[in-house]
């Protein structure tokens, strides 16, 4: 019988560092690495060129099973593809984001997208999933579990710089986009239980890979 995959979550705010801290993770050992807000983002952008309303549920859940577009796993892109076009960059606007975060409260979405997060483990002998509810709702069986987080006004500025932004109205959309990640009903974020927190703010990335890979280390033996 093939052996579980070790499956490592990465959970935290929006530009915590989420992304650089768990593409990295997943090179050094080899596994496999998804971001789950890619589908959320996905989802958003599809619904946004198709003129979809948040409050359409269905509309949004059968775009979630259409074969427009899909989500292709590379090692530095969690890629959407949109009528055989690669749009993974176009998602990446903070203005995708919010509208992901909005349409991402409903519990119908939700559901119709984790089947195929979850796959992403499938046949893998390792996977690092990062974003909201990874460690919690999508794999809360995974042995090793992460939550970054950051002070506000630095991860406005590590996206301000990355985007060419306003610092300041990216810090708004930010806020605006924590408080409904945080505090909607279903899959809010949170801390996972036994997770580890590192607060990014004062860390450079090769501290944080660190200091996850230590704790990747102490529980791998203990497994
Ligand atoms: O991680 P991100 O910034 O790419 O995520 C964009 C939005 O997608 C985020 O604000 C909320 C939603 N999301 C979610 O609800 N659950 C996840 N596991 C990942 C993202």
């Amino acid at each position: 019988m093939a052996k579980a995959p070790v499956i490592v979550t990465i959970d935290g705010p929006a530009a915590s560092g989420k992304s650089s801290v768990s593409r990295e993770i997943a090179r050094k050992h080899g596994w496999k690495w998804v971001s789950t807000g890619a589908f959320y983002r996905g989802l958003a952008f599809v619904a946004l060129k198709k003129q979809i309303e948040l409050d359409d549920t269905q509309g949004l859940v059968d775009l979630c099973n259409s074969d427009e577009w899909s989500i292709e796993l590379t090692p530095t892109k969690t890629e959407v593809v949109f009528q055989g076009v690669d749009v993974t960059d176009q998602i990446n606007h903070e203005d995708v984001g919010s509208f992901a975060s909005r349409i991402s409260h409903h519990t119908n979405v939700r559901k119709a997208l984790l089947a195929a997060q979850r796959n992403c483990a499938v046949g893998q002998i390792g996977l690092v999933a990062e974003g909201r509810d990874c460690g919690t709702v999508v794999f809360p069986e995974a042995p090793i579990k992460v939550y970054l987080t950051a002070k506000s006004e630095n991860r406005a500025l590590r996206r301000a710089l990355e985007h060419g932004s306003d610092v300041q109205e990216i810090q708004t959309a930010q806020k605006i986009r924590d408080q409904q990640d945080s505090s909607r009903k279903t899959a809010p974020l949170q801390i996972p239980e036994n997770a580890l927190v590192i607060d990014t703010t004062e860390l450079d990335l090769v501290g944080v890979v660190a200091a996850v890979d230590r704790h990747i280390q102490k529980i791998m033996t203990q497994l």
